[in-house]
């Protein structure tokens, strides 16, 4: 293969996958499977190892990082990044308004009043410079003068696009030669349950809100750490832009936002130009929807719309006179913190939980709160006795802000985290550079119960009628050590164990049986509660390896060259079938029969059916499933369920007590689906409940 030929081809590859990148991360709108986007993937990778002299810092295959810095660098931004003003009220939003006015008034301008709103992201502020249409590096924002340069770090956030040239072509906008671009970068709700689960399992950091799980992982000296962090970005502005001779048109600041979104910027989809009367009520409805969002935001930012307008309002010392941040009120209450638990994860480690005088915050009652480990509680000096002040941001777990000390009992004493498992009462042991305490006694039952009831979980292999309960009474009297003796009981078992009628025990025979023949490859890979493989890092494992066996196989090399597999996640694989345990429990599958075996792709999977691209959101309770067995259908048959209600979406699914996305989906002319009219459009895609293993391991 000649040299010119190849590297052409990497270039047409980076340029695809970027393409596809932006498809998938940005626009969340995919326009190839995943097998086929893996196949350019590798054929890049494979490239790239051929051709050292090739090589791009902003190549789609960088996204993994690897770069460890000593220190970060601080470096002056070129253009200063303000900070906001905050309204708490609607007077003080009208304030707002009356100063920009009288200013503008004393300079004999007259004021166009139109504003830009969009949501004020709850997350670490970011300028993203591009040199000539391409990354070129990140700054935090620091003191607003000078940042922290994490170039490498924000390379790795997916959503980031690394050239814009392309999409500057396909929009007819002009290359710049330098764009400043201003953002938040932030985690979504599900990426950060899903990131502190996987930090507890692993002893790692607990972070204790989307915000600081954002911070924090962008604020990474290993750039590879960071890669694994589920971050995205939403631009909301600019800094120094130079087009050269060459004129974006940009005189708004719509303007720029729908040029920034041309040139494939990610800008979340709630901004949009408002009349003055329109601002508040926007502020208003963005609260009430503020938990349907996906990310966390603490109130809207309004804008001037014209930049002209801008430029004359200017800035005070602080902040902007053109915008403002209209801040939702906190959620905090203050309550007694009765005591604190210790509890013992599937993985060994020891969480302490408040346990709390239940109080009312946003609707919500909270009796618990997770406190995340050791350290937390010592820098926070909790003791059990305590007033605190908690809070609840979003939906997301309330977390324990503060003690007040002032109202400390005089005999309160100093909390002594446990030594020894609560559980089976063995030594936990702390090991160097983790903040974890854990048990490291693998017969542990506490670690069996919620390792088994995590198999059988609606994560692993959502074995119905397999509850908690069921679980803990079968190892508690010793007839399941492992997973694999779930399928070795039989009714005669069963029957004696109270509470077991024999119907419920040729039910559980039954659904043990039905989940050993069903099991899918990723269903299985999932439920074994690898150490950072969630359901969708295990989908990505069940369309490369035929079975475990192959699995337990691969070479760190072999998974690294998967997307989305980092040095860790690889390692951890690596570890659990390194492991003699596991590989005689996966021995012990294979024996029984709970043996899926994954068969290659088809050329054009789910493609053809009816729900190929189509987009779902369901809202209220359907009668015959779970929404998680909603969504798995509706993936297997080639559509997407997706968070939000909007104009893209295809279909609204309205179960029974349907909630205000029913409303916003008819104003948009959504089609809305009853929940037979959705099973009747599964049938004729051919997805029936039956037909899953063969359509989502196909
Ligand atoms: S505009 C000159 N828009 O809020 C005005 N800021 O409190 C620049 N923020 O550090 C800010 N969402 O990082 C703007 N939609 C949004 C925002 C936003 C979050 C952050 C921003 C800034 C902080 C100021």
């Amino acid at each position: 293969m000649s040299q010119d030929k190849d590297a052409a081809r990497l270039r047409e590859l980076r340029e695809k996958i970027h393409y596809h990148d932006y498809r998938y991360y940005v626009l969340d709108d995919p326009e190839i499977e995943d097998a086929a986007y893996d196949t350019l993937y590798r054929e890049l990778k494979a490239l790239e190892a051929a051709h050292p002299e090739l090589d791009d810092p902003n190549s789609p295959t960088r996204r993994v990082g690897g770069t460890v810095l000593p220190a970060f660098t601080s470096k002056p931004h070129r253009m200063r990044m303000y900070s906001l003003d905050n309204a708490m009220t609607e007077a003080e939003w009208l304030d707002f308004v009356t100063r920009a006015a009288n200013k503008l008034e004393k300079e004999g301008v007259p004021f166009e009043r139109t504003f830009w709103v969009d949501p004020k992201f709850d997350g670490l502020a970011l300028e993203i410079i591009y040199e000539n249409g391409v990354y070129a590096g990140a700054l935090t924002r620091g003191d607003g003068e000078t940042g922290e340069d994490v170039t490498e770090n924000v390379r790795t956030v997916k959503n980031v696009p690394l050239d814009l040239r392309p999409h500057a072509a396909r929009s007819g906008l002009p290359v710049p030669r330098l764009l400043e671009v201003r953002g938040e970068v932030v985690m979504t709700r599900q990426d950060f349950y899903e990131l502190n689960e996987r930090q507890r399992e692993q002893g790692g950091k607990v972070f204790a809100n989307p915000r600081n799980a954002a911070a924090g992982s962008v604020r990474q000296l290993d750039s590879a750490v960071s890669a694994t962090r589920p971050l995205t970005f939403f631009t909301y502005g600019v800094g120094t832009t130079d087009f050269g001779d060459a004129d974006p048109g940009w005189a708004t600041h719509s303007g720029v936002m729908r040029g920034l979104a041309a040139l494939g910027l990610p800008v979340a989809g709630e901004g949009k130009a408002v009349s003055e009367a329109e601002v508040y009520p926007y502020f208003t409805a963005m609260g009430a929807r503020r938990q349907e969002l996906p990310f966390e935001i603490d109130g809207v930012v309004v804008k001037v719309d014209s930049l002209a307008l801008q430029r004359e309002l200017d800035f005070t010392d602080r902040a902007p006179r053109f915008a403002i941040a209209l801040k939702f009120p906190a959620h905090e209450a203050e309550t007694a913190l009765t005591a604190i638990d210790v509890q013992v994860g599937r993985t060994g480690v020891l969480t302490p939980v408040a346990i709390l005088e239940p109080v009312s915050l946003a609707g919500v009652t909270v009796s618990r709160a997770t406190l995340h480990n050791e350290d937390e509680i010592k820098a926070k000096d909790l003791r059990a006795g305590d007033t605190v002040v908690v809070r609840r941001a979003g939906d997301v777990i309330p977390e324990v802000v503060r003690v007040v000390t002032e109202k400390r009992p005089a005999d309160a004493r100093e909390y002594a985290f446990p030594h020894i498992c609560p559980s089976c009462g063995s030594p936990a042991v702390r090991a160097e550079g983790e903040a974890a305490w854990r048990c490291v006694n693998f017969a542990c039952p506490a670690m069996l119960r919620r390792g088994i009831a995590y198999f059988v979980s609606k994560s692993g292999l959502d074995i119905e009628g397999l509850g908690r309960k069921w679980v803990e009474s079968l190892i508690d009297k010793g007839m399941v050590r492992t997973p694999a003796d779930l399928f070795g009981l039989t009714e005669a078992d069963l029957v004696p164990l109270e509470r077991m009628a024999e119907k419920s025990a040729a039910n559980f025979v039954a659904a043990v049986d039905a989940a050993r023949k069903n099991a899918t490859l990723s269903k299985l890979i999932a439920a074994l509660g690898i150490r950072q493989v969630g359901t969708r890092t295990a989908r990505t494992l069940a369309g490369h390896f035929t079975d475990l066996d192959a699995l337990g196989a691969a070479t760190a090399e072999e998974l690294t060259a998967l997307p989305d597999i980092g040095p860790e996640v690889a390692a951890s694989i690596r570890e659990f079938f390194g492991n003699d345990a596991n590989r005689a429990l996966v021995a012990r599958f294979k024996e029984i029969g709970l043996w899926p075996v994954a068969a290659p792709k088809p050329a054009q999977p789910a493609a053809t059916t009816a729900l190929a691209g189509k987009k779902f959101l369901f809202t209220g309770t359907l009668p015959d499933m779970s929404r998680e067995k909603a969504q798995e259908l509706v993936e297997a048959a080639g559509g997407r369920v997706v968070s939000a209600v909007s104009k893209k979406l295809d279909y609204l699914v309205a179960g029974a007590e349907p909630g205000s996305k029913l409303a916003k989906a008819q104003a948009l002319g959504v089609r809305i689906l009853s929940p037979e009219e959705f099973h009747a459009l599964l049938a004729a895609a051919g997805a029936t409940v039956q037909s899953r293993r063969s359509l989502l391991d196909a």
